[in-house]
This record gives C-alpha cells, structure tokens and sequence, in this order.
C-alpha cells in the first residue's frame, strides 16, 4: 500500500481505491474532504501520522466496501438533520437486555411497548461477549466481535437494529474502550509471550513505575477492587487494571490499539448501531503525576474515532460516560480545539446529583450554583439526563459550590449518603451505601429511583399520604429529567417505580457489588397491566401514566430542542427551582417544587409570564395573576396561552 502522511496523500490515496464511482463512493470522499482534517490533526496530536494512517484508512475501506444499502440511506437522512438526537422527540430507554427481554428475539415483540412509551432511542446494556462469571456486569468484554450466546448472534444484532429503526428507535451499544477482560483475545496473547500484545496493555515487572502512579492515582472500587495494578504470573508482571483485576486497562498509547477500536467501531456501525456509549472514556490516558483521567490526549483520540465515524458511517454518534466533576466534563462535549468535534452527548451526572440533592435538602439552591456553571456547551451537542442509572450515585457535590451558599463539601456529601440510606432521621430512603473513601468517609449509594424516592418505606408505613408524597417525589425528579433538555434517559423499570431488588445476593457472582440491588427484572405484568390503563391510581399505574405524560409534552415542546442550554432562575422560596428555555420556538418556563411543603412563586420570578398561560403538562390554561402556589412536589411547564 502506498504511504500516506496526510491529508492530500490520504485523499488521492482513497480515490484511487474507490473504484465502485458510485454514489457511496462519492459520499465517503466528500465526507473526507469535510472531516479528514479533524481526523489527521488529531491523530498527529497523539501518534506519528506514519504508523497510524495507513493501516487506518485500511479499516475504513474494509468497512465501507460492506456497509448495507440501508446504512448508506440512513447516513444520507442524517446528513441532512444531523439534529436528530438533540430534537425534543428523541426520548431514551435504557436496560439490561436479559432483564428487560431475555433476549434480542424477545426485545423485537417488546417493540410495542417502547414505541407506546415514546421511546425513540434504546441503550442496551453491554451484549457483547463478556468474560464467564464475575464480569462487571458485562463490561468485561471478552470479544467485541460476538454477542453473550444467551442474547443473540452478531445477525440478530443485524435483524433487530433494523427493526427497531423501522420502529422509530435509535441503538445505542456500549463501547468499553478503557479495558477488555482477562479472557480476551489480546490478553490471551499476551499472557502467551507475545510482544505485540503485550504492548496492547501497561505490564510493568515490579512496582517501581506502578508505586509512582498509585502516588496520584484514586480508587474506583476500594473495597472489592483495591489498587490500580495487578500481578500476573502468565505475563510476570503488574498489570494496568483501574476497575478489577479480571479487567486489564488497554494501552492507548499504542497505535494499533487505535485501530483495533476503529475497526471495532465498523464493524459495530455496520451492524445498525447509531449510538455508541464510550465507557470510562476519561481513563484512557495514563500521566505519571496525575489521576490519570481526562488528560488531554482522550480528547484528541475520542476527535480521531468521531471523524473516522462522520466519514465511514455519519448516522453514527458518540455518547461520552464521563463520571467526571463539573468543570471537567464541558470538554467531553467540546472545549477549545475540540469543541464540536468529539462526542455528541454525554451524561449530566451534575444534575442527577443536585436533583437527588435538592429534594433531600428541600433547597435549590445548590443546584442553581451548580448548574449555573453549564453554559455555551457546542450547539450540535446534547446531554443525556437521568436520575437512576446501573451505577452507584458518587454525591458529585463541588467543594466551592457547597461554599457559595455557605456549606461544607464533605459535610454535604455526607449528608447526601446518610440521607439517601435511611440513616438520616426522617429520611425515608432506601438506598446502601456502595464503596467507602478511606480518608474522607465519603460513600456512594446504591438503590432504584423508587426506593430512594420513599415509595419503598411509605409502602411499607400503609399511609395513603405519605405513598402519595412519595411518588410525587419520584416525578418530580423525573420531569426535571424531561425538562431539562437532551436525550431524557428513561431507567428500566422506573416507568412503573421497581423497588430494590436484594436477589443478588443469592448469587456468587454479584453479591458483592450491590449495585445490582438497582438492577431488577422488569415485571411484566405489572408494566403491561400499567400501559393498558389497569392499574388506575395504584402506585405503578400512577407513576407509568405520568412519565407517559412528560414524554407527550416534551415531544411537542420544540423549545426543548438541545442546541439551547437551559437557564436556571433564582427563585425566592427554598426548594423552588425555576427553568428556563428561552427558545425562538416558543419561550418555556418549569417551575419546580422539590420541598415537601407548599411553596409560592411570584410571577417577578417567571419571567413575568402572567395573564393568560397554559401549563403543558396538563394542557389546562388558566389566568396567572401575581403568582402560583404549588403543592409539595408540584411541577409545572408554563407557556403564555
Ligand atoms: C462504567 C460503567 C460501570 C463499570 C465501569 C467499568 O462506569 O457504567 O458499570 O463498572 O465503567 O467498565
């Protein structure tokens, strides 16, 4: 193959390979000529141009030469509305397949329900092949070229992303890019004495190198996971293993691991993928002397592996998981150089955490703080909102934002714990206590959205009212999810309020992680008994009939479309939040009442919105004089009538 260094070579080098002159042709070379240049200026910031750039272009021949007539057609809509996530119809969904539909053949006859939900975008939890046993819930990848034999093959992959794009829904995959299992192929090899893939990984042969980085370097799970290395007798070496030890951190340094992940990317995007979620992105790249995360090298690397996408397969997006603090999280979506170029959405852990955080304080203004940090993200990007994920909640409370409005960091975040675990005296959460920080105390916590909503404990106490307050609690977060605007990603079992679920602990495999107490299966009767209406009032039926109702009003709120941040007003009484989308579409005002006490709002506060308004949620209008008082936990969305 001829040797191409830039961007010129690169281009005669690719017209010369075409030789189809086709429309796909034409499309990639012009696509090239609009990204080839976020491609090479990137790869030249972490690698020479020489040892990547061939190989690469390599990759993105073979994948382009098999991508479907149906991709290459998805590719061209999204071309024209590369707005299609950040619209305000796009509504997420997120599960673990085996919990959700046993499996891809079952997930095609729960289509239905998605779509009645409003569902137009599905992550499935990783169902790629992962190491037997212990495996991190799936991210420990043992082949990322085959699926787990109980979910389906690589052709049902196929088969069902079409079906779902028939549907309405777009994919979205995990990409575990930070480490692969000990069982993979590359481990496998290396651990056999072979150099190359050796290379693949960070060994060291004693704790010199490894001693220096665990100076600077945090824990994720100190207490089943200790350290940041582990020895292995096969490679007669520490290896890199950030989460746990069956999970070896993969050397990005290296070049062919970049083409290793682009290749897996093809392959992926050819499959029907349209999102792909890059796990623990803010880990793959090491520095001596520091935490090893968000280095500037992940940015120039996600930059590379976006254009590489916008040219081979541009129906594809990138979804940045970066658990990482306020102000270092913008630069997943773009900052500086980058801004634009690299992953199209990423999680809004901030304001999952300050939701949390004002309804257990019954005070925003810690939320307005920090929320008002968030401002002038790219305008082609979006956030994905959530208020319960599969992981722990990490009470991401930021020291100088506590000290604002005069409290402590650590004495909030300690609050936050004891308060979402029932310790906190009148708490009715449900929630435990997931990884203990040895210096500080601090803990994380686990728990579904119900359970650490109260729903749990009002049950159980029989009161009508306070079952009541309870769900009003839970969907009060929840349309702040929706409201907020981004891709609202809708938790699996939450539409109809599962509690925690303590079956993990009957198995061997889980039962130390308890972040499976947030993990249950999702009960079908009781859903399909709530989406037909037979649940009337009962707890589910309730919570089912209102996040149906968030998801019909957001999709007809253009002034939710995410190229607008949202703007957080002060309000006057504690635990009021106000929301603002200022959009030319039409201008929308949220009002929020997260205290479990009456609160009232004063039009000064609103924007001076009075007279005549409509409130979307209810589409009732009515006449705002002064100003509203709302129940505990009431929302509204206000637009002039
Ligand atoms: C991500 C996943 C989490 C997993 C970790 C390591 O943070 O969400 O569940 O443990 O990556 O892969």
């Amino acid at each position: 193959m001829a040797k191409v260094y830039d961007q010129d070579s690169a281009r005669k080098f690719l017209a010369s390979q075409l030789t189809n002159h086709d429309r796909a042709d034409l499309d990639l070379l012009d696509r090239f000529d609009r990204w080839g240049s976020d491609l090479i200026s990137a790869l030249g910031q972490v690698y020479g141009l020489d040892t990547v750039l061939d190989p690469l272009l390599a990759v993105l021949l073979e994948h382009h030469s098999t991508r479907h007539a149906k991709l290459r057609n998805r590719d061209r809509a999204r071309v024209l509305q590369p707005d299609w996530f950040q619209r305000a119809e796009t509504i997420g969904y997120v599960c673990y397949l085996d919990l959700f539909s046993t499996n891809l053949k079952g997930l095609s006859k729960r289509i239905p329900y998605l779509q009645d939900l409003g569902i137009s975008y599905l992550h499935l939890m990783p169902i790629l092949d992962s190491r037997p046993g212990e495996n991190d819930g799936g991210y420990a990848v043992a082949n990322y070229r085959a699926l787990r034999s109980d979910l389906g093959t690589m052709d049902d992959l196929r088969t069902t992303a079409l079906q779902l794009h028939d549907a309405g829904i777009s994919l979205t995959l995990d990409l575990v890019l930070n480490h692969v299992a000990m069982e993979h192929e590359w481990a496998k090899k290396a651990k056999s004495g072979d150099q190359k893939y050796r290379d693949y990984f960070y060994v060291y042969p004693d704790r010199e190198i490894p001693d220096r980085f665990e100076a600077t370097l945090p824990e994720v799970f100190p207490d089943f996971a200790p350290g940041n290395f582990t020895w292995d007798s096969d490679l007669n070496g520490w290896v890199w293993t950030t989460f746990n030890s069956y999970q070896w951190d993969v050397n990005w340094s290296n070049p062919e691991v970049f083409c290793e992940y682009a290749s897996i990317i093809g392959n992926l995007a050819n499959h029907g993928v349209d999102c792909l979620r890059l796990d623990a992105i803010a880990f793959i790249w090491k520095r001596l002397g520091t935490n090893s995360q968000s280095q500037p090298e992940v940015h120039s690397l996600t930059q590379a592996l976006r254009a590489f996408c916008r040219i081979l397969a541009p129906s594809l997006i990138f979804k940045a998981e970066a658990i990482v603090g306020p102000a270092e999280v913008g630069a997943y979506l773009g900052e500086g150089e980058h801004a634009g170029k690299v992953s199209d959405l990423a999680y809004h852990n901030s304001l999952m955490v300050q939701i949390w955080s004002s309804l257990a304080s019954q005070d925003s203004r810690l939320l307005e703080v920090a929320l008002g940090r968030f401002q002038g993200l790219p305008s082609t990007t979006a956030w994905g909102t959530y208020l319960r994920c599969h992981d722990d909640i990490g009470w991401a409370i930021d020291d100088s934002d506590a000290s604002k409005i005069g409290v402590s960091g650590h004495g909030h975040r300690m609050f936050l714990a004891d308060y979402y675990t029932g310790r906190f005296p009148g708490s009715e959460a449900r929630g435990v206590d997931f990884q203990v920080d040895a210096s500080s105390g601090e803990r994380r916590t686990s728990g579904s959205a119900a359970s650490l909503a109260g729903i749990e404990a009002a049950l159980e106490s029989g009161d009508p009212a306070r079952i009541q307050r309870a769900v009003d609690r839970l969907l009060c977060g929840y349309a702040m999810v929706f409201g907020f605007g981004g891709i609202p990603l809708l938790y699996m079992g939450d539409e109809i309020g599962l509690f925690n679920d303590h079956s993990f602990l009957d198995s061997a495999e889980k039962a130390a992680d308890n972040r499976w107490i947030h993990r249950p299966a999702m009960d079908w009767q009781m859903a399909e008994d709530a989406a037909a209406g037979r649940l009337g009032h009962s707890i589910a039926g309730q919570i089912f009939m209102r996040i149906r109702q968030l998801a019909s009003a957001r999709r007809r709120l253009e002034s939710l479309h995410a190229s607008l941040n949202t703007r957080v007003r002060s309000a006057t009484e504690q635990g009021v939040a106000i929301f603002e989308r200022n959009h030319p579409a039409g201008h929308l005002i949220q009002v929020y009442n997260l205290a479990n006490a009456e609160r009232w709002v004063g039009t000064h506060e609103l924007g001076h919105l009075h007279g005549r308004v409509v409130d979307e949620l209810t589409q009732m209008s009515f006449e705002l004089n002064d100003g509203l008082t709302l129940a505990p936990y009431e929302v509204r969305w206000l637009r002039r009538g």
